[in-house]
């Protein structure tokens, strides 16, 4: 029997038992295989994939939708990936105009990859700004930041929804609810008894990912992150909005480098909703 053309495989919706399938995919393309951030987003989240009649997956992406429920307001796009042996025949582009058909009028949001970045032009998104990931061992040292931070209590969870959901605009609690369970530590900054901040730190092959990191001010931002620093042997990894230019100082200062800038691009809006200032880093480029 011949083999179908690429280009006629149909895409069908990704499970968490397609994990070692999409980890294998990430591996394909010279990405980690980061099992651990899979299964949230395709718990979290939705997958699409394409199956290789040879075995394995030709393409996968996952999204992840916010706000609520019926009617999401927002959908981040994520983890696009096509074997390498399928690249450049059109298998990327289709699996994008398939979400982006799927999503009808609902604003979309990505973190784009330079290579990624074309396939999302021609397809209308925009670039609205820019991230900078960093990676490395945090040193401490120099004058500590001043604001309290102690890990955050199951009576947090819903503060934390409250403020989350103020910065990033829309609701996000499936993501924010699974946080507990999927990082390695969970933290709040503090001003007397009022929540003014929030950041996680978890697992992701040999590092420590921090993120989500939202903050009332740089202070803040400087005070969770060295307290996860804190509490940890790895090093760290996180991606930064490159508009918090005094934050990304003090990262580097501290011994964290600059591994790649990722563009953040949206379709059906102009601008990410909420309030950039106090969103300081994504829970992953993957999911906003
Ligand atoms: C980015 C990626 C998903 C594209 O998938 P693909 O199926 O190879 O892409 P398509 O064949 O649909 O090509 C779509 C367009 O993307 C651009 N493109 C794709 N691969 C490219 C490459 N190697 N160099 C330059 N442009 C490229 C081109 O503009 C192309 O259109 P064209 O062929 O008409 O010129 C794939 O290369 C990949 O998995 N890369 C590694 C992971 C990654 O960076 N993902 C993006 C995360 S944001």
């Amino acid at each position: 029997m011949p083999t179908p053309s690429v280009a006629a495989l149909p895409i069908r919706r990704l499970t968490p038992r397609d994990l070692t399938a999409c980890a294998d995919l990430s591996e394909d393309r010279g990405w980690p295989r980061e099992e651990h951030k899979w299964r949230l987003l395709l718990t979290a989240g939705k997958g699409y994939g394409i199956d290789d009649p040879g075995g394995g997956l030709v393409a996968a992406c996952v999204i992840t939708e916010y706000g609520p429920g019926e009617r999401p307001d927002l959908v981040a796009i994520g983890m696009v990936l096509v074997a390498e042996r399928h690249a450049r025949q059109g298998v990327g582009r289709r699996l994008m105009r398939h979400i982006v058909s799927a999503m009808g009028a609902t604003p979309l949001t990505l973190y784009a990859t330079p290579y990624g970045r074309p396939l999302y032009e021609q397809l209308g998104f925009k670039t609205t700004g820019r991230s900078e990931m960093l990676k490395g061992p945090f040193a401490p040292g120099g004058p500590e930041p001043r604001v309290a931070t102690r890990a955050a209590a199951a009576e947090d969870l819903g503060s934390i929804l409250r403020l989350d959901e103020e910065v990033f605009g829309t609701d996000r609690t499936p993501l924010i609810a699974r946080l507990p369970a999927f990082s390695d530590q969970l933290r709040v900054a503090v001003d007397g008894d009022r929540i003014v901040g929030y950041a996680a730190a978890w697992p992701n092959m040999d590092t420590q990912v921090v993120g989500p990191l939202i903050a009332r001010d740089t202070e803040t931002a400087k005070s969770l992150i060295a307290s996860l620093a804190d509490r940890t042997d790895r090093p760290l990894r996180t991606d930064i909005d490159i508009r918090h230019e005094e934050l990304l100082a003090w990262v580097k200062e501290r011994g964290l480098t600059s591994v790649a800038m990722n563009s953040v691009m949206t379709y059906g809006i102009t601008e990410l909703p909420g309030d950039w200032t106090r969103r300081f880093a994504p829970l992953t480029v993957a999911a906003g």
